[in-house]
C-alpha cells in the first residue's frame, strides 16, 4: 500500500466519521430546537430579557443546523468527482467557516480576490479541506491581533497557472522545522495531530497542484499554491458571482 493510499484511506475514515457524527448531532439538536420553539409560545408571559436570550438560542441552533446541512452535502459529494470550480467560491465558503475561531482569537481574517479568475476543474472536497487546513494553521500562528489574508490571482501574461495564497503575520517557521513541516504526525503544537499539511499535499498533488511556502521568524508565512489551468474554454468568473 503506498503512502497516498494509506492517505486517502484516512481521509475517508474520517469523512465517514465526521458525517456519522453530523447525523447524530442533528437528533438532539432538533428536539432542542423543538423545545425551544414550544418556550417561545408563552413568550407573551415571559420577561423581556428571558425571551430574548430564547431568541438568541433559537437562532443559534439555527446556525447549528445550516453548518451541520453545508458540511453534510460536502462530505455526500463523491470523492473524485471534479467539476469547473471557482477559487474565489471556495475561498469565501472557507472564510465564512472559520470567521468564528478567527474572532475568538481577534484575528483579521480577509481575502483578496481577483476578478475574472479562470475557472478551474478540481474536485471541491479536497480543496475545501486544503484551504481549511492552512487557514487554520495560519490562525494558530498568529497572536491575538495578528492578520490572515488569503489571495486569488491569475497573472495576465501568464495563463497557464492560477495561485491561491494565505499570508499571516504570525510566529514563523524555524529553520530546524523548514524541512518538516509536511511530514507526517510532526507538530509543533501541544494540541496537533501533524497531519494538516501532509493531507494538504497529497490531496494537492492529486490535483497536479504544487504547494510552497517563505516564512521569517515573527514576522510571518505566506503557502503559495499552484494550479494548473486545466479550464481552456475560457470560462471565467466575476468576483461579483461568488
Ligand atoms: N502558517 C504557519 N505558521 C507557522 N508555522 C506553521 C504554519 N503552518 C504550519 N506550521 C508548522 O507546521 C506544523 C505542521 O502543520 P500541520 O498542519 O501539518 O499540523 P498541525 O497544525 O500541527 O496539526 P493538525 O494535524 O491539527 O493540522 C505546525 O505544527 C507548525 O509548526
Ligand atoms: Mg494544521
Amino acid at each position: 500500500m503506498s503512502f497516498d493510499d494509506v492517505q486517502n484511506n484516512k481521509l475517508r475514515m474520517l469523512g465517514k466519521l465526521t458525517a456519522g457524527l453530523l447525523h447524530e448531532i442533528r437528533n438532539p439538536l432538533s428536539a432542542i430546537k423543538l423545545n425551544l420553539d414550544l418556550v417561545k409560545y408563552y413568550e407573551r408571559e415571559l420577561p423581556e430579557d428571558v425571551s430574548e436570550s430564547i431568541t438568541d438560542c433559537w437562532r443559534a441552533t439555527e446556525r447549528i443546523e445550516d453548518l451541520i446541512e453545508n458540511l453534510l452535502q460536502y462530505a455526500r459529494k463523491s470523492n473524485n468527482e471534479m467539476e469547473l470550480l471557482s477559487l474565489n467560491h471556495v475561498t469565501q465558503t472557507t472564510i465564512h467557516l472559520l470567521k468564528v475561531k478567527a474572532s475568538k482569537k481577534n484575528i483579521k481574517l480577509t481575502c483578496e480576490l481577483q476578478d475574472r479568475l479562470p475557472l478551474l476543474r478540481l474536485n471541491e472536497n479536497k480543496l475545501l479541506q486544503v484551504l481549511l487546513n492552512l487557514v487554520t494553521n495560519a490562525v494558530d500562528a498568529c497572536d491575538n491581533n495578528g492578520s490572515v489574508c488569503v489571495r486569488t490571482y491569475a497573472p495576465e501574461n501568464e495563463n497557464s497557472y492560477v495561485y491561491w495564497q494565505v499570508s499571516d503575520n504570525g510566529i514563523g517557521i524555524s529553520e530546524d522545522n523548514i524541512s518538516k513541516i509536511f511530514d507526517d504526525f510532526f507538530t509543533s503544537k501541544s494540541t496537533g495531530t501533524g497531519l494538516g499539511l501532509s493531507v494538504c499535499k497529497s490531496l494537492l498533488e492529486e490535483m497536479n497542484a504544487r504547494i510552497e511556502f517563505e516564512s521569517k521568524i515573527n514576522f510571518g508565512t505566506t503557502f503559495t499554491v499552484s494550479f494548473q489551468n486545466n479550464n481552456n474554454n475560457g470560462n471565467e468568473i466575476k468576483n461579483t458571482d461568488h
